[in-house]
């Protein structure tokens, strides 16, 4: 095009004709052209843009998509949970996966048909399709309840927003949302170039942008998808195999991964492993591992599931990489129990997937094991996945300095005391350290503590750095000093109220989570949730003394005699005092139902599922309940559920239970059963 009155009429047609084409296919869902010419044209509108910069309309599809920016995403509950996989690290583990599979279906002769799948790291995402069209698509979140991403999810082209050909009238498909390693690349050199923050992984990066308030964002991050499972909302059954749903929702136009195949057998299983290993780095998006999953339907509803996922699925880790990398310094942190653990700066190494610049220690003990100093050249994996670790120093460095073990707390100078038979250090500053006086709110009010989420570590440290709250003690009198409050940089009236709403909420917890969010060394959840069935009122625990605690581990509920000493040294420490005087003066904790589990209750050893909504109970409050009876509460029907409770609206469950001929209770039974 030579004339540019020429290139700036091609650039508006381009224009028009992209803005009717987004709106055919993101607003009207009836797209007239392919993928494949919309981004051709869009590619000419790109080049010429490029060429002509003095041509970009600010309203270009190049620049906008055409959506209204969200505040937030709206939470959505899933019609089936999403439940997570458990994984595998070894072939070991999948071979006993194998023979569980084999001995739960009594099929101890047969090979299993299993189906192998590249385990994409990406985001999970539920679509839901309701007479052939896509009605919403919501994010994993907690597995139950996630937040509705639906105009994002509408900005990734690949994924169909109406149907063509015969499905059912209502279901969901899950997969994961993923960005290219091409495109990740893309977005960080530009990112550079802008000066911004870089991400960290693909991964990162893709959940970065499915989360964008603004669509017009994602759309312009090019994000991808493969779909892995397809879940009937209304009738289950409807194929006999996975592979058949996987073939039905490919010929419905949704992207599925190439590599997905039928292997017979552990024996074909890891024949695939090793096959999918070897292709990894080719591939264009980053995997961990893959997925093995039970061909047929019928045994995948014979295994069901544990609290967490499926018994008919496993993802087969791959190995985490050792890396290579120089250690650069050592910082100490101080945890709310006064430990010092030593945490490595590691010059940046990108290992699995993740920039890696910290890894844990340990312990001092474990410095001196290893024999590392400064600016050495050490071996650095990401064990299980997660957390980096150093394996060995490889090298020693010429000019490596010693490193320097604090001889007193690197945050309040007090004294350390050498914790015997823990190859740990410890402050004994107690709550004059700032570090361990931080920590330990940050613990208190946390989330399986006393949940006071607005209170986050900024805002404590704020408050702290002002005298205004300094102590457990200090959160229930923080109300009287609203004025100081709203005087310190960045708590507006909005944000105090939202402060002294969660506070009071909190003042409600129940018992197990008061006694956890105390942080005594050596209880956790699950000890605590124990410890309130002895001593259901704190006064109780407070007052208990050490033959009575080590009485309250008749059941063998892991109240250890250190244990009890750390629980009986707590309630007796001047220094608690004041926290322990505010709480029992402070709370309104509700009762604990009842002490200890009643063994020869109806529910005693039973596995149970609820569903639905009950009229008398809160859910929590019926769940709290079964267990105290003995019951173990899952969340899945299957072969081996005793019994579903059944409340108003319970849907798939109930066809479920009726299938599995599982027997179900309704709340009234309930009542009888609970009253008897
Ligand atoms: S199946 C009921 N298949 O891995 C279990 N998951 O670590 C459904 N993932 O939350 C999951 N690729 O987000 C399945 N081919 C695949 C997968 C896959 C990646 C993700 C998924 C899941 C996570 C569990």
């Amino acid at each position: 095009m030579t004339n540019l009155a020429q290139v700036q009429a091609r650039i508006n047609d381009l224009c028009n004709m992209l803005a009717q084409h987004n709106r055919q296919y993101h607003q009207l869902d009836t797209p007239l052209i392919s993928d494949a010419e919309y981004d051709a044209l869009l590619q000419e509108l790109r080049t010429l843009e490029t060429d002509f910069p003095q041509f970009v309309h600010p309203h270009s599809p190049t620049q906008t998509v055409g959506f209204a920016a969200a505040k937030k995403f709206a939470p959505s509950r899933h019609s089936v949970p999403m439940m997570s996989l458990t994984n595998a690290l070894t072939q070991e583990q999948v071979s006993e996966f194998n023979a569980r599979v084999k001995k739960m279906c009594q099929l101890d002769q047969q090979n299993i048909s299993y189906v192998g799948e590249p385990k994409i790291d990406g985001i999970a995402i539920n679509l839901l399709y309701e007479n052939k069209r896509l009605v919403k698509a919501t994010t994993r979140g907690d597995g139950i309840v996630g937040e509705n991403v639906t105009d994002n999810v509408k900005t990734i082209r690949s994924i169909p927003h109406t149907i063509t050909g015969s499905c059912p009238r209502l279901f969901e498909v899950r997969g994961e949302i993923y960005m290219t390693k091409k495109e990740f690349i893309r977005l960080n050199q530009l990112a550079e170039q802008r000066g911004e923050r870089l991400f960290i992984n693909p991964r990162n990066a893709a959940a970065g942008s499915l989360r964008m308030l603004d669509p017009n964002v994602t759309a312009q991050r090019q994000l991808a998808v493969h779909m892995y499972r397809l879940v009937p909302v209304e009738s289950s059954d409807i194929w006999h195999t996975h592979s058949d749903s996987m073939v039905a929702l490919c010929n419905w136009g949704f992207p599925c991964v190439d590599e997905w195949e039928k292997v017979d057998g552990i024996a074909q299983c890891y024949a695939y492993y090793k096959r999918i290993m070897q292709q990894r780095d080719e591939l264009p998006y980053e995997i961990d591992g893959v997925v093995i999953k039970v061909d047929s339907v019928e045994w995948q509803n014979k295994l069901g599931y544990t609290d967490h996922s499926p018994r008919w699925a496993i993802a087969w880790k791959f190995p985490a990489t050792p890396c290579e990398t120089i250690l650069k310094s050592i910082d100490f942190q101080v945890s709310r129990n006064g430990i010092l653990t030593p945490v490595a700066r590691l010059q940046p190494v990108f290992i699995d997937g993740a920039t890696v610049s910290n890894a844990t220690l340990h312990n001092i003990d474990f410095i001196k094991r290893l024999g590392l100093r400064l600016d050495d050249r050490v071996l650095v994996v990401r064990s299980g996945g997660v957390i980096p670790k150093i394996e060995r120093v490889v090298q020693h460095s010429d000019e490596g300095k010693d490193i320097t073990i604090p001889t007193t707390c690197p945050i309040c100078h007090s004294p350390l005391v050498h914790v015997e038979n823990d190859c740990h250090y410890r402050c004994i500053g107690g709550m004059t350290c700032l570090a361990q006086r931080q920590n330990t709110l940050v613990h208190f009010v946390s989330r399986h503590g006393m949940n006071i989420r607005s209170l986050g570590a900024k805002t404590i440290q704020l408050l702290d750095q002002a005298q205004l709250m300094t102590s457990v003690a200090d959160i229930y009198h923080l109300h009287h000093k609203r004025e100081k409050l709203l005087n310190l940089p960045g708590l507006g009236e909005k944000k105090v109220d939202e402060i002294f709403r969660a506070i009071e909420a909190s003042r409600s917890q129940p018992l197990p989570q008061v006694i956890y969010a105390l942080g005594i060394p050596g209880v956790g959840r699950k000890l605590a949730h124990d410890i309130a069935q002895y001593f259901p009122r704190l006064e109780l625990l407070s007052h208990a003394d050490i033959p009575t605690l080590h009485a309250a581990n008749s059941d063998k509920i892991g109240l250890g005699p250190i244990t009890a000493q750390h629980i009986y040294d707590f309630f007796h420490a001047e220094a608690n005092r004041d926290t322990i005087d505010a709480l029992c003066a402070g709370l309104n904790t509700p009762p604990m139902p009842m002490t200890k589990h009643d063994s020869d209750s109806f529910f005693a050893g039973k596995k149970v599922v609820i569903s639905g909504k009950f009229a008398g109970f809160p859910r929590t409050e019926l769940q709290e309940k079964l267990k105290q009876l003995g019951a173990q509460v899952t969340s899945a029907v299957s072969v081996r559920t005793d019994f579903l409770i059944c409340g108003e609206g319970s849907g798939k469950k109930l066809a479920d239970a009726r299938r599995l001929r599982v027997q179900v209770i309704d709340e009234n039974e309930l009542q009888s059963f609970l009253g008897a």
